[in-house]
């Protein structure tokens, strides 16, 4: 049975032309862009190019962002940094800062918190996303405590797609003097933002959710602000982030950003609404988690069969040489249940899903052929109960 792959969100194959250029510079041999000789400065303008490129499509300056080797990494930066340095500077007044994070965050971000607070570091409020995947302003706005440092809301959720208004969160935690940190690695590229509009302090960005290799990515540092290194070393990405810098990886991360654009988005947007048209028209019992209308990702789609709990589909799709997923790739794994939909209030029971996620490549025959083996999955579930 050929291959469905429908596993976008967790990561997606390298764009074809991405991959010339990848390839290219793995055979020119790059030299350290540190080294002071001839190839060495070349190696530091092609880095400066990337920069500049990936700036450019941010909306911000290029000495506002930092290269790193992906996400997990840049949030992981931004967290323990700030929370660390506030805690040194707070200890003087018998004081601890506060975090407030969303229930519905990636898990780089949810176990930094928690960690972050069992070390005594910091305190934490979670708040928790209304059913729609929503943060609401009042909740943050509820949990603010005069100590509170960080607010930390993802962009667009990795598993149900909801986009949250960060301009508006930006706006709020400027007027109380909070800073505020998205994750975007669902976002970048996928939907069109430009970093000056948001007032966001703190980005994090991912290459491999946007056709470049994995191992590469971004943080967004708002001008101005101090972020301390996280690693200590060389004097590279300005001292810090050390270690040799991976050219060939951010050229290629630089490379993928300049594919995307808003007919890319369009069309993807499509695509998941076919999805969702079709899924009604073949299934009942069908639940669509996140929004069915109002922003979401264009590449996400997740949704529950009453009828059927996701993580016996998930089996027979698999089988059936689908690829799809039940919730992130990087989760825990403690239970059947997704953290982000209980992270919605749901119960143990209802907290399943199957989430779909689409790239450039994806065709609608992807999603009928999608639709057919799902209809199989389904039937031989059915058929497995009757016997
Ligand atoms: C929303 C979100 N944040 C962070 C990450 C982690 O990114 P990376 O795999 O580059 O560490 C992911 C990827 O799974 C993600 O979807």
């Amino acid at each position: 049975m050929t291959p469905i792959y429908l596993d976008h969100a967790a990561t997606t194959p390298i764009a074809p032309e991405v991959l010339v250029r990848f390839r290219g510079l793995l055979e020119e041999s790059v030299a350290n862009s540190s080294s002071s000789h001839q190839e060495g400065t070349r190696a530091l303008a092609l880095l400066n190019q990337a920069r500049e490129s990936v700036a450019r499509k941010l909306g911000c300056e290029s000495n506002e962002v930092v290269f790193t080797s992906g996400g997990t990494e840049g949030s992981n930066w931004i967290l323990q940094r700030v929370l660390q340095d506030a805690a040194k500077v707070m200890a003087s007044r018998g004081s601890k800062p506060h975090l407030i994070t969303s229930s519905i965050e990636h898990s780089s971000v949810a176990n930094v918190a928690e960690w972050l607070k069992n070390s005594g570091v910091c305190e934490w409020t979670e708040v928790r996303a209304e059913a729609d995947g929503t943060v609401g302003l009042s909740s943050i706005e509820d949990a603010l405590r005069p100590n509170t440092v960080m607010v930390a809301v993802m962009h667009g959720n990795n598993e149900i797609g909801t986009i949250q208004d960060v301009q508006a969160i930006g706006r709020f935690c400027r007027s109380k003097d909070v800073l505020f940190f998205a994750d975007a690695c669902q976002t970048f590229c996928h939907t069109d933002f430009l970093v000056r509009d948001l007032s966001v302090d703190f980005m994090s960005f991912s290459g491999h959710k946007i056709r470049a290799p994995k191992g590469v990515g971004a943080v967004y540092v708002r001008k101005g602000l101090e972020l301390t290194p996280f690693m200590f070393g060389g004097k590279q990405e300005r001292g810090l982030r050390p270690g040799t810098t991976t050219v060939e990886l951010i050229c290629a991360f630089a490379a993928a950003t300049e594919l995307w654009d808003q007919t890319i988005v369009a069309r993807l947007n499509n695509i998941r609404q076919y999805a969702v048209d079709q899924l009604k028209k073949n299934f009942t019992g069908l639940r669509i988690n996140g929004r069915e209308t109002g922003p979401s990702l264009c590449h996400v789609l997740s949704f529950t069969l009453e009828s059927h709990h996701s993580k016996f589909l998930h089996r027979e799709l698999s089988l059936l040489n689908v690829a799809c997923s039940t919730g992130a790739a990087c989760g825990t794994g403690k239970s059947d249940s997704s953290a982000v939909l209980l992270g919605l209030g749901r119960t143990e029971k209802d907290a399943h899903q199957i989430r779909i996620s689409f790239s450039p490549s994806t065709e609608l025959a992807t999603i009928d052929a999608f639709i057919d083996r799902l209809g199989k999955a389904v039937k031989l579930l059915e058929n497995r109960t009757t016997q």
